[in-house]
């Protein structure tokens, strides 16, 4: 089976304390994940390595970068490179989350660029990619979701290509507790996998995990992970919330 990953995506929010509690109340839930399920934390930089620690003995739980440079190293004044999460130990870094691309203008080519850095680092990507509300409404999704995907990923060769974790994250469905309905969000995994399959084959298409990003709680976390496309989820707001999110990791497949 193909993997299946609850990632927890804190944004900018929690002190380091809070962060600390949260953690500890979601571990002390002890979920056991079965070989193909992982659960991960994107944590601010600042609490990464504390984050890994707590996550380090515990079976495919692990933290994860929010975001990386798109430089190797030098004079980028605030930025955090993907060799120096590799060098404490962080394995996944989302990358090209809508609000990077709309907040901090991060464009398509340039993501492609943090996700080669990552991938030479040993860093599994999560590369998010969604429309905007007026997008959707000309029924333009796919074309849309489809550039994104050519322009940043798919001139990586099938090996490559192979190490990488989607997630779908219609942009409407973020923050507004207006999720996707389970029909809307198995359409655009299927239109997605069909991507991967017309470029590289089947067989990488099947591999591929696609998460569902907008709006996941405990109360339809179920219904959506259990689409047959659908392989798991990037939760904001309800990732802060230790009941919450560990209800949300039980409703993998
Ligand atoms: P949300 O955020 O769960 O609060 O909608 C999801 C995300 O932005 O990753």
């Amino acid at each position: 089976m193909r993997q299946q990953i609850a990632a927890a995506n804190w944004k900018m929010n929690l002190t380091y304390q809070q962060g600390e509690q949260l953690l500890d109340a979601i571990l002390k839930e002890a979920i056991e994940l079965k070989e193909h399920q992982k659960a991960v934390f994107a944590v601010p930089y600042p609490y990464l390595i504390m984050a890994a620690q707590k996550l380090k003995d515990k079976k495919g739980y692990a933290a994860s970068a929010q975001n990386c440079s798109d430089q190797k190293a030098g004079a980028y004044t605030g930025e955090v490179s993907a060799e120096m999460l590799k060098s404490i130990n962080i394995h996944y870094c989302v990358v090209g989350h809508s609000e990077r691309r709309e907040y901090f203008s991060e464009r398509n080519l340039s993501l492609a660029g943090k996700v080669t850095l990552c991938l030479e680092n040993g860093i599994t990507p999560i590369f998010c990619c969604g429309e905007t509300l007026s997008i959707r409404e000309v029924g333009a999704q796919e074309g849309f979701v489809e550039t994104q995907l050519m322009e940043s990923l798919f001139h990586f060769p099938e090996s490559e290509i192979r190490k990488m974790v989607i997630a779908y994250e219609p942009i409407w469905a973020i923050g507004t507790g207006k999720t996707a309905t389970v029909a809307q969000a198995q359409e655009m995994h299927a239109h997605i996998r069909k991507l991967f399959a017309g470029k590289y084959n089947q067989a990488t298409a099947e591999h591929i995990p696609i998460l569902y990003g907008g709006s996941v709680k405990a109360a339809n976390a179920k219904e959506l992970f259990h689409s047959p496309d659908v392989d798991g989820g990037l939760v904001g707001g309800a990732s802060l919330n230790a009941t919450e999110f560990a209800s949300i990791i039980r409703s993998l497949k």
